[in-house]
This record gives C-alpha cells, sequence and structure tokens, in this order.
C-alpha cells in the first residue's frame, strides 16, 4: 500500500547523506559524508557546501543502492530534505532526487528537516516503547535550539526557540576563542572534563524565566571576558579548562531549565526525546536524564548517528508521511512542484 523503500537525500547543511530505509523501519543502507573543505574557516560556508554537495550525490546515492543490493528500479519513492536549512545544498539534494523520481516513476516526497529530527525516535527499535505521541523533543545543534510539542505526524508545536545563537554555534565559538578545532563542542567537551568550574562563574541568560527560548550570546560575552585577561598565547591549560567546563555547566543548567519550562507548557507529554549534534554532549544529557526522571518521564536520546544530520531519519519522515496520507485515503505524496 505504502510505496517502499525510500531512498532519501539530506544535504541541508554540510552533511552529504543518503539512505534507503524499508516500510518496517528496517535500515537498508545508510552513508554519510562530513565535508573537510569548511575546516579552514572555522564554520560551514553556503557556497562550498552546495558544491561539495553536487559533487558527492551522485557517487553516493550509487553507493547507497549498491550497499542495499537493491537496482534503482526496487524504489518506492524517493525524498529529500527541502528545508530549512541552507538554499544552495537544498536545491542540490532536492534536483537530484527530483530526477530520480522523474526518471523511476516514483513519487517524490518534500521533507522538512525539522520533522525529520522531530520522527527519528520513533523509527522502530530505537526507544523502548516505541515514542508513542506526544512526546517532548529538545532539538539542539549547530544551526537549531528549539523545543517543540510533536503531537502526530505532521503536528507539531514550537513551545520556545533561541532568540540569538543555537546551543551548537555557542559550543563553536567558544571554541574558537579558546583556540580549538571546528566543530567545537567535542573539543570543549574533552577540554572541560579536566577543569575546575568554580573559578570563573559565568551568567546564565534567561535561566528561570517563563517560557523556553532560549540565549547564548551574553554567556559567549562573558567567555570572551573571562579570557580578556589573557595575553595572546598566554592562556594556561588549567584556565583554558576551568572556563570551558564553567561553560558547558552554564549551557547544560540552562537547557535543562528552559525543557523544564517546556514540559510544564506540555503536561501531556509522556517522553522527553533529545536530538541535534548538542545531544552528544555527556553532560548535557546527565541533565536531562535527571530532569525526565524528576518528572516521572523516560528520557531518550537517538545514537549519535541518528542525532545529527542524516538521511535516514529524512527516509522515516517520508515513510510516516506516506502511511499517514494511506490512512486517511489520499494518494502518495507527490511534491515534484514544491521548491526547497
Ligand atoms: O546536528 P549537528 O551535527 O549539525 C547541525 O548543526 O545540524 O550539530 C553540530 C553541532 C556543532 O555545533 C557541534 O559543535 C555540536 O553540535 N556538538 C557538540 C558535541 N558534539 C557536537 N556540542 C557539545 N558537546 C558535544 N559533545
Ligand atoms: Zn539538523
Amino acid at each position: 500500500p505504502v510505496p517502499t523503500p525510500v531512498l532519501a537525500i539530506e544535504s541541508s547543511c554540510d552533511d552529504t547523506a543518503c539512505a534507503i530505509v524499508a516500510s518496517d523501519g528496517a535500515i537498508l543502507a545508510e552513508a554519510v559524508l562530513s565535508q573537510s573543505g569548511h575546516i579552514p574557516f572555522g564554520g560551514v560556508v553556503p557556497e562550498i557546501a552546495a558544491r561539495a554537495h553536487l559533487a558527492a550525490l551522485p557517487a553516493l546515492v550509487r553507493h547507497t543502492l549498491d550497499r542495499a543490493g537493491l537496482p534503482p528500479s526496487g524504489l518506492g519513492a524517493i525524498a529529500a530534505s527541502t528545508g530549512p536549512g541552507l538554499i544552495g545544498g537544498l536545491i542540490v539534494g532536492a534536483g537530484v532526487a527530483k530526477g530520480l523520481a522523474v526518471a523511476l516513476d516514483r513519487p517524490f516526497v518534500a521533507v522538512n528537516h525539522i520533522e525529520a529530527h522531530a520522527l527519528t525516535a520513533r523509527l522502530p527499535g530505537l526507544v523502548p516503547g516505541g515514542a508513542p505521541f506526544p512526546y517532548l523533543l529538545l532539538l539542539v545543534s549547530g544551526g537549531h535550539c528549539q523545543c517543540i510539542a510533536v503531537e502526530g505526524v505532521g503536528r507539531y508545536r514550537k513551545l520556545g526557540g533561541t532568540i540569538d545563537d543555537a546551543a551548537g554555534e555557542a559550543f563553536d565559538k567558544v571554541a574558537k576563542m579558546l583556540g580549538l578545532g571546528w566543530p567545537g563542542g567535542p573539543a570543549v567537551e574533552a577540554l572541560a572534563a579536566e577543569g575546575d568550574p568554580a573559578p570563573y562563574p559565568l551568567p546564565r541568560p534567561l535561566f528561570g524565566r517563563p517560557g523556553c527560548d532560549f540565549s547564548f550570546s551574553g554567556l559567549k560575552t562573558a567567555v570572551a571576558q573571562k579570557l580578556a585577561p589573557f595575553a595572546a598565547g598566554a592562556l594556561p591549560r588549567s584556565a583554558a579548562a576551568g572556563i570551558a567546563a564553567s561553560f558547558q555547566d552554564a549551557v547544560a543548567a540552562i537547557v535543562a531549565d528552559r525543557v523544564a519550562h517546556a514540559l510544564d507548557m506540555m503536561p501531556q507529554a509522556t517522553l522527553l526525546v533529545a536530538a541535534g549534534g548538542v545531544a552528544a554532549n555527556t553532560r548535557l544529557r546527565a541533565c536531562l536524564t535527571d530532569l525526565a526522571a524528576s518528572r516521572g518521564l523516560p528520557f531518550a536520546a537517538p545514537p549519535l548517528r541518528l542525532c545529527t544530520d542524516n538521511a535516514v531519519m529524512v527516509a522515516w519522515a517520508a515513510i510516516e508521511t506516506l502511511r499517514e496520507r494511506h490512512a486517511r485515503g489520499l494518494p502518495p505524496a507527490d511534491d515534484l512542484d514544491l521548491l526547497p
């Protein structure tokens, strides 16, 4: 009834990804290429990203089909992230996916990237009990920072989001200030492990305030002020580690506080789910686990490769969308006219 397996493409930022997923959620093949062309710039350069997606995608699609042991004609539908994201990369990914759909005469499903993150927890086998609706999603990555009430397929309510930087962006900027590489999150976390935060107290913007919006730019400025007394190249490792630890503690405390408020706004939530690259942070995970436990809720974070940008989540969101349409007696989505 639902046309599967689905081949999906993800190209909204700096990861080029392709995956093939069956109707029961079985991952037949998945591949992600993280672009290295941005490293010298310390951040994602949109045009470099778009060109790298175009260079990588044809071979990546072929490789994914080979890994799944499928001829192209074995696919039931084609999907791609069509936004939000960097427009150049979205156009490339959607263009390749639409071309495949036309050549194979299969439906093309346009997937919202945030929806794909939101539904990942429902991939069969990921969360014990299967993540029934409604649940609260915390999405924390380099580009996104928001709390979303996930009430059903196609039914999402944004409860709050960042008013300035995303949490991952703050990690990346602080990493840069500390002279660490990019992406900064893992480097800050590693350095923080050996640091004593006590001598370097930092502010916690919006902590305790009503609602569940986030703000990190004041925290970032405060880190810069802590670093100011040290001459260039003369920052002792113990100070760098202490500041990293204090920054990480502040982010984890802020995020947990904001999520606590989001749970207050969503008393019907049966589960707390975290996704996005920052959800890999051990300190943050510990705070969220404690918070969920204090509310009697389970906490789940998909494995890291499915938390960060990937195409499995896009294929799964397409399958959920196709199923929903089928259940309502509608024909499979065909979004060929849709623009990113
Ligand atoms: O989801 P993601 O891979 O890409 C998007 O931004 O969509 O997230 C990447 C972000 C980067 O800002 C990176 O510094 C951050 O996630 N990150 C972390 C950790 N691992 C990755 N932040 C804190 N702690 C980590 N362990
Ligand atoms: Zn993402």
